[in-house]
């Protein structure tokens, strides 16, 4: 009995691990999976800029409208780190909820770096963009050290 048990295990667990896709979010109004989408978006908005100034195609025109619609996403993602939130499939630490205090310390620098930058495309001036783009990629990395795996 118990080696057929054990076939019959060793034969089930392919199939499970066939199965199982990503972690879904589980939780009412799925808060991970939105601040995970908003995240992405904010990626999506940040990059292309990124990528004008590394390739040496800025233009200051179309700069602005890009820092625009970063702005239009830079708020998405705050909301959702709502109490008891912290569980799979985040990647988020726990000492977002320990450590609030901080967490909103690297969400207002954020704000102030992406704000700076806004202003920064206004001016025009290359060397001040670029620098104002390193600080708002700065600010994301060094939450990202401390608060996401
Ligand atoms: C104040 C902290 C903080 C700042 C600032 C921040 N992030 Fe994050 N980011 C997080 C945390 C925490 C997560 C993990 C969210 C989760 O999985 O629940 C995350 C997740 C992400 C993800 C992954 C989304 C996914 O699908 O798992 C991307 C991409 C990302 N951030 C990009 C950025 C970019 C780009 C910036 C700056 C322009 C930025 N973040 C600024 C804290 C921050």
């Amino acid at each position: 009995m118990l080696f057929r048990y054990l076939f019959a295990a060793a034969l089930a667990t392919p199939l499970i691990s066939a199965c199982s896709g990503p972690v879904e979010d589980t939780l009412p109004g799925q808060p991970i999976k939105h601040r995970q989408e908003a995240f992405k978006e904010i990626l999506r908005s940040f990059e292309p800029m990124g990528t004008m100034l590394r390739t040496n195609r800025y233009e200051a025109e179309p700069f602005i409208e890009m820092t625009t619609r970063f702005m239009s996403r830079r708020d998405g993602p705050w909301d959702h780190f709502i109490d008891g939130s912290f569980q799979p499939p985040t990647r988020a630490r726990e000492a977002v909820w320990s450590q609030a205090d901080d967490f909103e310390q690297a969400r207002i620098a954020f704000m102030a770096a992406s704000e700076a930058l806004y202003q920064a495309a206004h001016t025009q001036a290359l060397p001040d963009v670029r620098n104002a783009y390193a600080d708002v990629e700065s600010t994301c990395r060094s939450c990202h050290e401390v608060f996401r795996n």
